[in-house]
């Protein structure tokens, strides 16, 4: 049983693109005001992820050009610029370094991706 939905809720959830924007096993970068957010269509595991687009390594806006990948069971995405990997579902660096990534959760519904972006 789930709980109900209240409207606060509802406004939690970004309406991000439509699902076929999102190439598969690929990212892209939406907007969410001045905030860009990585968007990964992970098909091979049928999921759905959501980060930061922002590498904190060196601030780039590259993540969603990201080679997505998993280390383990661990779902992840390689920043293109200097190969660190960060998890798609924790936002932890996978290489060892001090700093993560913020992630957000994620969810299609009749075709639409929306992120929930309650902690912006
Ligand atoms: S800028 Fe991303 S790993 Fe260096």
């Amino acid at each position: 049983m789930y709980a109900k939905e209240t409207e606060t809720d509802v406004q939690k959830w970004f309406l991000a693109c439509s699902a076929g924007d999102i190439p598969q096993d690929g990212g892209a970068c939406v907007k969410y005001n001045d905030k860009q957010i990585a968007v990964f269509n992970f098909s091979r595991r049928n999921e759905w992820f959501a980060t930061d687009n922002l590498c904190p390594h060196r601030q780039q806006m590259v993540l969603s050009r990201g080679m997505i990948g998993t280390q383990g069971d661990e779902p992840k995405v390689a920043c293109p610029f200097h190969k660190k990997t960060f998890s798609l579902k924790t936002g932890e660096c996978l290489s060892g370094d001090d700093c993560t990534i913020t992630t957000y959760p994620v969810k299609v519904e009749d075709g639409f991706v929306y992120i929930n972006v309650a902690s912006l």
